[in-house]
């Protein structure tokens, strides 16, 4: 093997002196490099050599190859480049490179980030492997309580500084605890992230999704501020024809708790698979934060009140954009994506 690697080192040597035109150039790169070449033949066959030789035949396989292409290079340079004429022709087309752009769930999180902040609110962020502390116990989820059933945590094998294990944050309300570690009232905060359920998955439904989390705290905030809020914020988002309406729900740390829908944009309200055929989609959670929430915060719940809620960023994209499954946002296909 040795001297058959010596031996192609020396033809390829002869062979590329002779050269003098690049097409013939190309020709011998590709005999004594190319996938079909002897070397690379001799390459294959690497495997099936004693352990004692493998390294030194490895080496000279290299040292060959790399002698081989040094000489190409340099005969490149001499022949003028690659391609039949030694001038670039500049009148040819040029080549459009390919760009890729923002993706829609990201654009549309502008979107929102937009109407808030011109309502005075502020962007943060927070981590998405969360302790149960900050995912449950800390918003008033009590121990052992079903409420943290409803949200299919997926939990990780990796222990807290407590020796509990940790988990995929289930919703952005986690940040609502880390942002006023470094805050006080007054605050507007929104925090837009990514969130984990182990959920079965259909057009309405993913395992991995976007939240967009929004809290006020401040003196003398009410419920009527929450709906004024959100009311404000689709009709800027849809227009006039959009229309929300709010049920009585439970989360463990807002008090009262509602549910919020809005009227089902793709089907008008006359019932398609993305609305369960109700004409209306559950958009978001909100309430009143929970005094027990403020007093983890260090906030002083007689002298501050704030509302908060958490909105299914996926969901009012598709209203928006009209996409009737959830698993298109997240598939990559270029199909979809390029319609953005
Ligand atoms: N975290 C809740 C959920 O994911 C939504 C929510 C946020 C509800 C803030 C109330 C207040 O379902």
């Amino acid at each position: 093997m040795k001297s058959k690697l010596e031996q192609i080192r020396k033809q390829a040597q002869e062979a590329l002196e002779k050269v003098s035109d690049s097409d013939a150039l190309l020709n011998l790169e590709k005999k004594f490099l190319g996938r079909k070449a002897e070397l690379a033949r001799i390459s294959k066959q690497m495997k099936d050599l004693a352990d004692a030789e493998r390294p030194l035949i490895g080496k000279l396989i290299n040292d060959v190859k790399r002698d081989i292409s040094s000489i190409i290079q340099k005969k490149r340079s001499e022949t003028g480049g690659v391609g039949k004429s030694k001038e670039f022709d500049y009148t040819l087309p040029g080549l459009r490179p390919n760009i890729g752009h923002v993706h829609p769930i990201m654009r549309f999180l502008e979107k929102i980030e937009d109407i808030f902040m011109k309502m005075g609110y502020e962007v943060a962020d927070g981590p998405e492997l969360e302790t149960q502390e900050y995912n449950f116990d800390l918003l008033n989820f009590p121990d052992e309580h079903p409420a943290r059933d409803t949200q299919d945590t997926f939990y990780v094998d990796v222990k807290d500084s407590k020796g509990r294990e940790k988990l995929l944050r289930t919703h952005t309300s986690n940040v609502q605890i880390h942002a006023m570690k470094t805050r006080k009232p007054p605050v507007r905060i929104l925090v837009p992230g990514r969130v984990f359920r182990n959920e079965r998955t259909d057009a309405g439904h993913e395992a991995i999704f976007y939240q967009c989390e929004g809290f006020v705290i401040d003196e003398n905030i009410k419920i009527t501020d929450l709906m004024g809020t959100l009311e404000l914020f689709v009709k800027r988002l849809y227009g006039k024809e959009a229309k929300i309406r709010v049920r009585p729900h439970f989360f463990p740390f807002t008090e009262p708790s509602v549910e919020v829908d809005m009227s089902c944009l793709l089907c008008k309200g006359d019932g398609c698979p993305f609305c369960k055929k109700t004409g209306w989609v559950e958009v978001l959670g909100a309430g009143m934060i929970h005094p027990n929430v403020l007093e983890n915060m260090n906030v002083d719940p007689k002298k501050y009140s704030g509302f908060a809620f958490g909105l299914g960023i996926d969901r009012f994209m598709m209203l928006y954009y009209q996409v009737n499954d959830i698993r298109l946002s997240y598939g990559g296909d270029l199909r979809f994506l390029e319609q953005f």
